[in-house]
Order: C-alpha cells, then sequence, then structure tokens
C-alpha cells in the first residue's frame, strides 16, 4: 500500500507595511547601509507598528489569505502550529489567538518554540499528524514580531531582524510528493550565546531586568554565526546523502534568512548554485520563525509539482534541521 504523505497545497505570508531602511537605522545607532549590505544582505526590513498588535495579527492575516487562496473554510481545519518565539502573551498560544482570529472552531492549535529552526520543527510535526491519517487539514504557522524583542540601541542585533511571517496548508496524498524527510537537531548549551534573560520564570520581570535592558534578545553574533554556519551546511548535506540527492537534483534550497553569508556557505556545501537559492533577506531580514513560509510565497510563482526543495535553518536554542520535500503543486 502506498504512504500517506503530508504535502504542502498552499502557502501565504503576511508582512506589515512599515518599512525600516538601513538608512534610518543610520539614525538611530552608530551603523551604516554599506557596513549592513556587505555583513548581511539585509537592505530593509518590516515592522509592526500600532497598539495591541502581536505576533497573532501576522498569523491571522497568513492564515485568511491562505485559506481564500486554496478555497478552504475555516471550520475544516483541524489543527493549527504556530512557531513563533514573540508570542502575543506567555499564554495563551498565540496558535489559539489565529484559530479564534480566522474561526477556525473545530481546530486544536498549540505554539512551538524553536526560534529559527521553529518552522522545521511544526512542518514536520504537523506532518506527522497527517501521516497517521487522524488529521486531513492542518496549518502550519511561522510568525514572529521581532521587534518586540530588540533592543533599537543594540547596532549588533537590530540590524539584523524583522516582523513577518506565513503559513501552509498541509493535507494527505499518495502521490509522490510532500514531506520525504526531516532532520531536526537542538543543543541547549548554546543558550548563552542567544537568548531573553529576563520575562521567563528563571528571572522575572522587575524594574531592574527593564533597567538593565534584559527583556531584549542577546545574541554573541561572531559565535552564533559559526555555529550556523557549520550545523546549517552541515545537515543540509546529510540530508540530500540520506536521499541519494545530487546538487542537480535540488530545484530549490530555502535556506533561513539570518545572513546572506551563512545562507551562501550552506549552497555552497551543498554544491548548489546561487540560481537555485531563494533569497529575500535583502527585504524583510530576519524574520526567525517567518523566514522559510516567506520564501516559499514569495517562490511560490516558480515552484513546479515533483521540485526538489530543501528546507534549512539555524537558530537559538540551538536549535537546527533541515527538511527534503517534493512540491505539490503547478503555478496556480
Ligand atoms: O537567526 C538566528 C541566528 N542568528 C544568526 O544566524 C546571526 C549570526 N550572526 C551574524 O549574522 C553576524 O555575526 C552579525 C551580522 C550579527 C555580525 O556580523 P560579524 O561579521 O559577525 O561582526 P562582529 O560581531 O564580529 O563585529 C565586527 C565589527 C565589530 O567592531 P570591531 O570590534 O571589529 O571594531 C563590531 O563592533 O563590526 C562592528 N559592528 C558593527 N559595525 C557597524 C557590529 N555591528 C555593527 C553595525 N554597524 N550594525
Amino acid at each position: 500500500m502506498k504512504q500517506t504523505r503530508a504535502v504542502i497545497t498552499g502557502v501565504q505570508g503576511w508582512v506589515p507595511d512599515y518599512v525600516l531602511t538601513n538608512r534610518e537605522l543610520e539614525t538611530m545607532v552608530d551603523t551604516n547601509d554599506e557596513w549592513i549590505v556587505t555583513r548581511t544582505g539585509i537592505k530593509e526590513r518590516r515592522i509592526l507598528k500600532g497598539e495591541n498588535q502581536g505576533t497573532s495579527i501576522i498569523g491571522i492575516n497568513a492564515v485568511k489569505g491562505l485559506l481564500e487562496k486554496t478555497n478552504t473554510a475555516a471550520e475544516d481545519i483541524d489543527l493549527i502550529i504556530c512557531a513563533t518565539v514573540t508570542p502575543d502573551m506567555p499564554f495563551p498560544a498565540t496558535a489559539n489567538i489565529i484559530a479564534d482570529g480566522v474561526g477556525a472552531k473545530n481546530s486544536f492549535s498549540f505554539d512551538i518554540s524553536a526560534a529559527c529552526s521553529g518552522f522545521l520543527y511544526a512542518l514536520t510535526m504537523g506532518s506527522q499528524f497527517i501521516e497517521t491519517g487522524m488529521h486531513k487539514k492542518v496549518i502550519v504557522v511561522g510568525a514572529d514580531k521581532m521587534s518586540s524583542i530588540i533592543d533599537y540601541k543594540d547596532r549588533a542585533t537590530c540590524i539584523i531582524f524583522g516582523d513577518g511571517g506565513g503559513a501552509v496548508l498541509l493535507e494527505s496524498t499518495k502521490e509522490e510528493v510532500g514531506v520525504m524527510d526531516s532532520l531536526l537537531h537542538a543543543d541547549g548549551s548554546g543558550a548563552p550565546y542567544l537568548h531573553m534573560k529576563a520575562g521567563g520564570s528563571r528571572k522575572p520581570a522587575s524594574l531592574e531586568t527593564i533597567n538593565a535592558r534584559e527583556h531584549f534578545a542577546f545574541q554573541e553574533g561572531s559565535t552564533v554565526f559559526k555555529f550556523a554556519v557549520t550545523n546549517m551546511a552541515e545537515v543540509s548535506a546529510q540530508i540530500m546523502q540520506r536521499n541519494n540527492l545530487k546538487p542537480e537534483d535540488i530545484a530549490w534550497l530555502v535556506p533561513h534568512q539570518a545572513n546572506k553569508r551563512i545562507i551562501d556557505a550552506t549552497a555552497n556545501r551543498m554544491g548548489v548554485g546561487p540560481e537555485k537559492v531563494m533569497l529575500n533577506i535583502e527585504k524583510y531580514g530576519n524574520t526567525t520563525a517567518g523566514t522559510l513560509p516567506l520564501c516559499l510565497w514569495d517562490y511560490e510563482s516558480q515552484l513546479k509539482k515533483g521540485d526538489n526543495l530543501i528546507l534549512a535553518a539555524f537558530g537559538g536554542g540551538f536549535t537546527w534541521g533541515s527538511i527534503y520535500l517534493k512540491w505539490g503543486y503547478d503555478p496556480r
């Protein structure tokens, strides 16, 4: 009997309107457009402004668009998983708020916290809910409002991150398309290099933590960079190897958009040319769990049924991984 696989049957991204350019950042911290572009590849990023605008706004807008374009009724959704490190609030889960916001009344929903690898974790998990045969329609959201935890006085982090995200619909198929393989890793000893110091149970919010600016993301950039280059490249090469994929078999590398230099190193290690690499870092920066669905959304019109895609990411935790999937549909 043919195996049941989970296949992406639609993708939709959403980014806020406000564009924060490198030029504007020059007026906020001691940096310059040339440094940012050459060291990261980023030219601008989007910022979600306004009162009471949490990550759920990104998710709700993406999921609404996804339901519309795939002609899916919200009541038919079984499960919504949201990957994010910037939930609207510690609880309830942002996925619960998204489900309510789109009218997915018959779904259950929960969040995944795996930082920049969150979408890979959530996509793997969502696929497995489909593969068991117990669920028919699963939505996986990757979204972050990074501006809510970024210190706009810290030039080492504020130039990288932006707000945005996207959602995919997963359905079952007996065809040879969909999520074929997944390779996920975590190493909690990486926490000192990328974390938020306060606001959790270890160090709850206080006047002191606020004055010490401990509610912002802390990153030891060059250390994270070294781990990212090595691990994202290695895990991408590994998933190719164990699926007997040669560089010429790969249609697209879909890399986490943290730094163009990390992306180039991963493509080099895989033997894949730049024409096969999805890249939108210059306009959105690093949206953490949002980067991969935003890439799929931007490149959707170029994807053909059966295309071999390698998704890869590295981020806080440390967490990293790759997914091999065969695209499920031709441009509509
Ligand atoms: O997505 C989750 C995982 N995160 C990542 O993958 C990010 C990984 N890290 C990076 O992308 C890079 O480390 C950064 C973009 C954050 C920094 O680039 P770098 O090439 O690693 O720079 P660095 O931290 O080693 O700093 C080099 C120099 C320093 O000056 P000195 O000490 O050499 O005089 C920094 O102070 O660049 C300076 N610098 C800046 N200069 C202008 C740091 N940030 C800036 C800035 N503008 N924004």
